[in-house]
């Protein structure tokens, strides 16, 4: 008889036939359409919706149920910004004009003032997630109040949180999450640490799986580095009761990244990836650029996140527009030069085929 491989916890909490999960995107690169094809195909289709206003986020869910009837995910950033109240002082913007300024000049273009406040938007979005009551409800950058988890268990959604060491996976488990997301460095986008210093917490997720299964009984979903049945079959191997996938549904037509960055992942450039806070602030996985490398060890000079985003946004559009792609950061997980599909369909349906096949051998 074959091992019926797809029957884990996680799906069956989920109510999902495959636990495969289609990694959240914030900063605008989730679709509804990506949502919707992987939550039909028995999988669970992911929105990031960090960035969003708690009347967007109402918005999407609207265009998610119109899509998909099966259960989905909405996602979001417990904590959003590293600044303290905000704000950043002149001192600060000073430093990361002098160091910034060589870029926007070759651009032709002038320095942005400096940033203005920012408010952090979770308290909102959170209500609007009680209120609209996704299937899961996974989280990065913390663990939301005992109060927002509580409502959470009480109204029926589940919750997944984010650990990128065995420490971040045993708070997760004190604070009574229902699955925990084993996220290895090999993924692509931002380290989602909360403890200590992304820098220091950078595990690879087979090692990182396993020692937290080795100490912890919540359901584990293992991230970073999977994008086809082989993996899937060697996480499970290892434990792990269910897969999130990112980088190769990023790559697909239904992703919502530009179509330049999905030409970056499947070209010759996605072989070099590398951590950089030069972007936003936070630490993320990208393809390398000559700026992460110019500025490798200049941290300091680099404005907390989210400042620093707003801070090099008009240098990005610029260097779109002029075809500068040394000077842009293209999100991309270590995994990128496996990668194989173009449309989410056909993804998953390999992904399941191939993990079915390893378990039939
Ligand atoms: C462009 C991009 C944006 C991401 N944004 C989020 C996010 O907002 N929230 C989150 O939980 N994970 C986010 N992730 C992580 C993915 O959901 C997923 O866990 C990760 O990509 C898995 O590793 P892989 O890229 O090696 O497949 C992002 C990943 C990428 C590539």
């Amino acid at each position: 008889m074959p091992v019926m491989w797809y029957n884990t916890k996680p799906a069956e909490l989920l109510a999902i036939d495959y636990p495969i999960l289609q990694g959240p995107f914030g900063g605008s690169f989730s679709s509804v359409e990506l949502v919707a094809v992987v939550s039909n195909m028995g999988g669970l289709g992911g929105y990031g919706a960090y960035t969003l206003s708690p009347q967007e986020i109402i918005a999407v869910n609207i265009k998610i149920k119109a899509a998909t009837s099966k259960p989905y995910n909405i996602n979001l950033w417990v904590s959003d910004t590293d600044a303290p109240g905000g704000m950043i002082s002149d001192e600060q913007y000073e430093m990361a004009a002098k160091i910034f300024r060589p870029y926007f000049d070759e651009l032709g273009i002038g320095l942005p003032e400096k940033p203005v406040p920012f408010k952090s938007k979770f308290e909102n979005q959170v209500q609007v997630i009680l209120d609209i009551r996704p299937k899961l409800f996974s989280f990065v950058f913390g663990i939301p109040s005992a109060d927002i988890l509580e409502q959470c268990h009480k109204t029926g959604i589940l919750t997944a949180g984010a650990a990128t060491t065995l420490d971040e996976a045993l708070a997760l488990e004190s604070a009574g999450v229902d699955m925990i997301i084993a996220s290895g460095f090999e993924a692509g986008g931002h380290r989602p640490s909360f403890l200590a210093p992304a820098e220091s917490s950078a595990t690879g997720t087979f090692v990182l799986l396993q020692l937290i299964k080795e100490k912890i009984k919540t359901p584990v979903i293992a991230a970073g580095g999977i994008a086809n049945g082989k993996a899937v079959a060697a996480a499970l191997a290892l434990g792990a009761d269910a897969v999130q996938i990112g980088t190769a549904f990023l790559a697909t037509d239904e992703s919502n990244a530009p179509a330049i960055h999905k030409r970056m992942l499947f070209s010759e450039a996605a072989k070099y990836t590398s951590l950089s806070r030069a972007f936003t602030g936070r630490l993320g996985r990208g393809i390398s650029s000559r700026i992460a490398k110019d500025l490798m060890h200049k941290e300091d000079s680099f404005l907390p996140f989210p400042l620093q985003s707003q801070f090099i946004s008009r240098m990005r559009k610029a260097a779109i527009e002029q075809e500068k792609w040394d000077m842009i950061l293209f999100w991309c997980g270590q995994i990128a030069p496996a990668l194989k599909h173009s449309k989410a369909a056909e993804l998953m349906r390999s992904v399941i085929e191939e993990t079915t096949a390893q378990f039939d051998q």
